[in-house]
C-alpha cells in the first residue's frame, strides 16, 4: 500500500509534509462534499492546479520497482491512497485506488456517469473555460472522482484491499503517514493476520511501533534496493 510519499520524488506534493497541501490549503474548503456544494468553481480550480502538477510528473524508481515486482511475484496486490495515476503510468496493473483518481470526473448528482479527463487540455470544450465547472449529461455538476473527507470509500475496492491485507505474507506500507482510515487500518489488519509489516518511510509514523521491519529512507531509493533482494 502506497501513500503520497512515493510520489514526492516525482514532484507531487504530499499532504502533511513540510510543504504539504494541508499546510497551505484548507482541506475543509477544498476536499469535502460541503466545500464542493459551497463553491464548486474553487474546488475545480484547485483540482485542475493539482492536475497541472501531476501532469508534468513522471513515475520514479519507486513506482517502477513496484511495477516490476508485480510482474515477478504472483499474488502481488498494489493498493494506493494516491489519486495521481503514477502507478499505472509506471506499468502497474489492477491498482486498487482507494481514494479515486484525479484524472476522472463523475456525476455529483449520482447518475453514475464517470468521465476520463486525462489528456484533455484544461479549457477544452468538454470541461469548458479553464475555471468552468463541468456539467454531466444529466445536467448535474461533474465532480473530481476522488474520495473527500467525510465520504465513504468504494465498497468493492475496500473489500479487495481488506482481503489482500488479510491474506498477505508481507505488507509493504510505503510513504504513508498512516493517519487516514480505513487505509491506515490495513497494515494493522495484515499484522494481526500474521503478515510481516514493512514500513518504508523517511519519517516515523504511528505505524512504526507496529511494523516488523522499518526501512527508513526514500521510497525511490529503498524500493529498487529491496527489489534486488526479493
Ligand atoms: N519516501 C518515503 N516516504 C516519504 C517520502 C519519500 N520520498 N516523502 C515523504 N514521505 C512520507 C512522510 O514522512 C509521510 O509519512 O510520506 C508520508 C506522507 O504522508 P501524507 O502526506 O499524510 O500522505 P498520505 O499518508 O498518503 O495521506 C493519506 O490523506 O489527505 C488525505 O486522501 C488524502 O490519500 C490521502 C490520505
Amino acid at each position: 500500500m502506497t501513500g503520497a510519499g512515493i510520489s514526492a520524488e516525482s514532484g507531487v506534493p504530499t499532504f502533511r509534509g513540510p510543504d504539504g497541501l494541508w499546510r497551505n490549503y484548507s482541506a475543509m474548503d477544498l476536499a469535502t462534499p460541503q466545500a464542493f456544494a459551497r463553491d464548486p468553481r474553487l474546488v475545480w480550480q484547485w483540482y485542475r492546479w493539482r492536475q497541472g502538477i501531476i501532469g508534468k510528473a513522471e513515475p520514479n524508481p519507486g513506482h517502477l520497482a513496484l511495477a516490476r515486482l508485480q510482474s515477478r511475484i504472483s499474488g502481488f496486490t498494489l493498493t494506493t491512497q494516491n489519486v495521481d495515476g503514477l502507478h499505472q503510468r509506471a506499468g502497474s496493473a489492477h491498482v486498487i485506488e482507494l481514494h479515486g483518481n484525479i484524472w476522472r470526473a463523475r456525476c455529483a448528482g449520482g447518475c453514475g456517469f464517470v468521465r476520463d479527463v486525462a489528456g484533455e487540455p484544461r479549457g477544452d470544450e468538454p470541461l469548458g473555460e479553464p475555471d468552468a465547472v463541468p456539467v454531466c449529461r444529466c445536467g448535474a455538476l461533474l465532480r473530481p472522482d476522488v474520495v473527500w473527507f467525510g465520504e465513504s470509500l468504494d465498497a468493492a475496492r475496500i473489500e479487495l484491499a481488506v482481503r489482500a491485507a488479510r491474506d498477505c505474507d508481507v505488507f509493504l506500507a510505503v510513504g504513508t503517514s498512516a493517519l487516514v482510515h480505513p487505509a491506515a487500518g490495513l497494515p494493522l489488519l495484515a499484522g494481526r493476520a500474521g503478515a510481516l509489516v514493512v514500513e518504508i518511510n523517511v519519517d516515523e509514523t504511528p505505524l512504526t511501533p507496529q511494523a516488523g521491519l522499518v526501512l527508513r529512507g526514500k521510497a525511490a531509493e529503498v524500493l529498487p534496493a529491496l527489489e534486488l533482494r526479493l
